[in-house]
């Protein structure tokens, strides 16, 4: 059994866990992903792994409270014991001396990116990171992004902070450094990392983003998260889940996330608990 150490609600509709898990912490590299289980018949989960201490073998991971198993997650508390936790799964993100990159994060994004920009900056490189949610309430781990990047940047739907707008108001987040940008990095929901990228494209500079298919086994044995990039078929979950989003069928990825639309609301609708859509 895996300890949770920590369980909170950081901003409405995302939690904060703290997990007991010393193999994973041990190994764990930025960009890779746990399967967890709630119960031990319980579906498996993919998250991003957002933090970790080798030391004292904890690792932190965000949730977003979308569904049936998300929710069950949200109900933890500090004491709960987790029947599975496997990883580190799935392969790093390329941490190169690229020179200046635009970390792009939003939702469950702002948790998984920050231990890419602390490795990119460590690396050598410029790191601009550009956070993005509906509203200013919603951002969070604020003063570790402002450490682990040169400058940080807010788009909010509202406009209560920053540029007002969608992801899509990249281009002048851009313009606004006034100097060369030689890759880009964005995590979050799949809108997020599809719009991001339909932006980023007319500049030509590469943008990885890290791709969220329903998995099961994540070991690259059951097909379930199989995606399409540059027309050849990959297995997110080992030849990813970081992928150039230039080159990603965003609707297939789409129309497969939607496939067991029904079953999943099956158990919400007898349970009465009601998840929220991250919009994608
Ligand atoms: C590599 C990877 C890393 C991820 N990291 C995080 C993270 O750090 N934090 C976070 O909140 N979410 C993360 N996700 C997405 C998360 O796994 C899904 O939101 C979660 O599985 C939804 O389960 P549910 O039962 O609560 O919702 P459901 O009601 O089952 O589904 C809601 C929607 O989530 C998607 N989904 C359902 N089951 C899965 C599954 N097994 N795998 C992936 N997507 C699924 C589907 O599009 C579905 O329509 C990640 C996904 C992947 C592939
Ligand atoms: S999750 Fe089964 S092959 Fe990737």
């Amino acid at each position: 059994m895996y300890k949770v150490l920590d369980a909170r609600r950081i901003v409405p509709n995302v939690h904060c866990l703290t997990l007991e898990a010393p193999a994973v912490a041990r190994e764990v590299l930025p960009g890779q992903f746990i399967i967890v289980r709630v119960e031990e018949d319980g579906e498996r989960i993919p998250l991003s792994v957002a933090d970790w201490d080798r030391e004292t073998g904890t690792i932190t991971v965000f949730v977003c409270n979308v569904g049936n198993t998300t929710n069950k997650i949200a109900s933890l508390r500090a004491g709960s014991e987790l029947p599975t936790v496997v990883g580190p799964l799935g392969n790093a993100t390329e941490i190169g001396k690229f020179g200046s990159v635009l970390c792009v994060c939003g939702c469950y994004g702002i948790g998984s990116v920050y231990p890419i920009a602390r490795a990119l900056k460590e690396n050598g490189n410029k790191v601009f990171t550009v956070m993005e949610a509906r509203s200013a309430y919603l951002f969070y781990w604020e003063e570790k992004h402002r450490e682990a990047a040169d400058k940080l940047f807010f788009i909010t739907r509202d406009g209560s902070k920053g540029i007002k707008g969608h992801v899509t108001r990249l281009p002048e987040v851009m313009a606004s450094i006034n100097e060369p940008i030689h890759r880009i990095v964005i995590n979050g929901c799949t809108m997020v990392m599809k719009r991001g990228s339909e932006v980023t494209r007319p500049f030509g500079i590469k943008t990885v983003v890290s791709l969220n298919p329903i998995m099961i086994d994540g070991t690259g044995m059951c097909g379930v998260c199989r995606v399409t990039v540059g027309g050849q078929t990959k297995f997110a979950c080992v030849d990813g889940p970081d992928f150039d989003g230039h080159d990603v069928d965003w609707e297939e990825l789409f129309q497969r996330r939607r496939s067991y639309v029904g079953e999943e609301l099956l158990p919400m609708k007898t349970s009465g608990c009601g998840g929220h859509s991250h919009g994608s």
